[in-house]
């Protein structure tokens, strides 16, 4: 790689910030194009925004994916994540994870969990890749297609760094 300005799929060019009201219509655009992911209503992402636990990975001014999530005690989930389809396959996805998952350790959760659709080996590669492990799969837990959800969990000891 040449020098130059910041490439495309440089991480550090991605910053993740918590979402903010003004994101929900890039958000929003984005999960429309991304029928993989829950279709939120706009109503469901302002209460995500104004309750925290949601993010945004912001490349060049422009919102590039997010990731939204709720706490419940110490037990961290991820309810819904989605990257632009022309910002995919460049650490996008990673960065909201690994970012995301160190703030909520911060902020002092012991475990990780989220489901996935069986057939969507994107994410599943990407939440295995960054530490989560198959703990159950749920059948025909959703619709329009009918599919299995596989279950993954990363549980933290109090000691790890
Ligand atoms: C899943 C998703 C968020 C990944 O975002 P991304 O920014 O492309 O992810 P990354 O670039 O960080 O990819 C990290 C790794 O995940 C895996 N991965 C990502 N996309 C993949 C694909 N299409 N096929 C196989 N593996 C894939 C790879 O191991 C990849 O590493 P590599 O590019 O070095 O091979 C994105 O594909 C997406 O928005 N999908 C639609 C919505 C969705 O499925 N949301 C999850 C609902 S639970």
């Amino acid at each position: 790689m040449g020098s130059g300005s910041k490439s495309a799929r440089d991480p550090s060019a991605v910053a993740i910030r918590g979402m903010i009201s003004s994101d929900v219509p890039a958000v929003l655009s984005i999960l429309r194009k991304s029928p993989e992911a829950s279709l939120w209503s706009e109503k469901s992402l302002l209460e995500s925004a104004a309750q925290g636990w949601a993010w945004v990975a912001e490349q060049d001014g422009t919102v590039a994916g997010f990731l939204i999530g709720r706490a419940v005690a110490d037990e961290f989930e991820i309810l819904n994540m989605a990257v632009a389809r022309g910002h995919r396959r460049r650490g996008i996805g990673g960065q909201l994870v690994r970012q995301t998952l160190q703030r909520v350790r911060k902020s002092g959760a012991r475990s990780a969990h989220l489901e996935v659709r069986a057939s969507n080996q994107a994410a599943i590669h990407l939440y295995q890749l960054h530490g989560f492990a198959a703990s159950g799969r749920r059948e025909q837990y959703y619709q329009h297609p009918p599919e299995d959800a596989l279950l993954f969990t990363m549980e933290w000891k109090s000691t790890e760094e």
